[in-house]
């Protein structure tokens, strides 16, 4: 639609207390909220993950296994109702910086087929986007044809967002400082990767993993090559994706200003 759009993932990471259950960062949310509003950025739409909103009660009931027993009924009214809280902290935190956030169900908008987002009815975010509204997504639990119902992850959501509306740039707010060679979390040698290109992408995920697919699946722990793979075909499609720390003051004001980043650049 818009070669201006930007779009911001904030990653659950970010805006939730990963450790404690159904916790919001209300301190990384404001801050995240004040830097995107003194960036001034006019066509956005974020996307929020789930952290510790989503995650646990998703796992709790195998709401990514999709229908396999009635007792998961109830979550995911749970799962879902926890993401729409986490929501309505995210789009108050940017209302109250006057950025016009809009929130937008992903359950309401779209069904999917195996896990994959099939139907995606855009006309509300196309029609909030010209009206330079915000809309704000995030990760959720969407029915499925195959499956009865699935996590759709943010991840997912912001990559079928930009092909369908040819953003210009997708900006991955993690707790992480971009992609690397290994997890950092856990091998303190693994080195940042400054620039990659797709097929470089492609490269590297297919290396660690096998297959695509497979590296999608892993997403379920939260991991970095997961959350990339999603992302190939955005990029593949020439939509730069920049992946930086939210967690660190100002890196997401930053590279909303400069489209600069001291992070991960994935572009052709
Ligand atoms: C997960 O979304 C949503 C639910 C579990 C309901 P994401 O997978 O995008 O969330 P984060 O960013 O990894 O926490």
């Amino acid at each position: 639609m818009t070669k201006s759009l930007t779009l911001v993932k904030l990653g659950g990471s970010v805006i939730t207390e990963k450790a404690k259950v159904l916790t919001a960062n209300i301190v990384a949310i404001r801050r995240l909220a004040n830097e995107i509003a003194e960036s001034r950025v006019r066509k956005l739409m974020i996307v929020h993950g789930g952290g510790s909103f989503g995650h646990p009660l998703a796992q709790q009931y195998a709401i990514q296994e999709g229908f396999t027993d009635p007792s998961q009924l109830i979550g995911i009214n749970k799962t879902h109702h926890a993401m729409l809280q986490l929501n309505k902290i995210v789009v108050e935190a940017l209302i109250h910086h006057n950025i016009p956030a809009f929130p937008v169900v992903p359950a309401s908008c779209m069904i999917s087929k195996d896990g994959r987002i099939n139907i995606f009815a855009t006309d509300t975010l196309r029609i909030l986007l010209e009206m330079d509204l915000v809309p704000v997504l995030f990760g959720d639990v969407v029915l499925d044809t195959e499956k009865g119902f699935t996590i759709i992850s943010g991840d997912q959501i912001i990559a079928a967002v930009a092909t369908r509306f040819s953003a210009a740039r997708i900006i991955m707010a993690v707790d992480v400082d971009g992609l690397f060679t290994d997890d950092p979390k856990t091998n303190t040698s693994a080195e940042l990767l400054r620039r990659l290109t797709p097929q470089e992408l492609r490269t590297f995920i297919i290396n660690r993993t096998g297959k695509i697919e497979d590296a999608k699946i892993l997403d379920v722990t939260g991991g970095m090559l997961g959350k990339v793979a999603e992302l190939l075909l955005a990029v593949e499609a020439g939509i730069p994706t920049l992946i930086i720390n939210a967690k660190k003051d100002n890196n997401l004001r930053m590279v909303l200003t400069t489209n600069e980043t001291s992070g991960t650049l994935i572009a052709k």
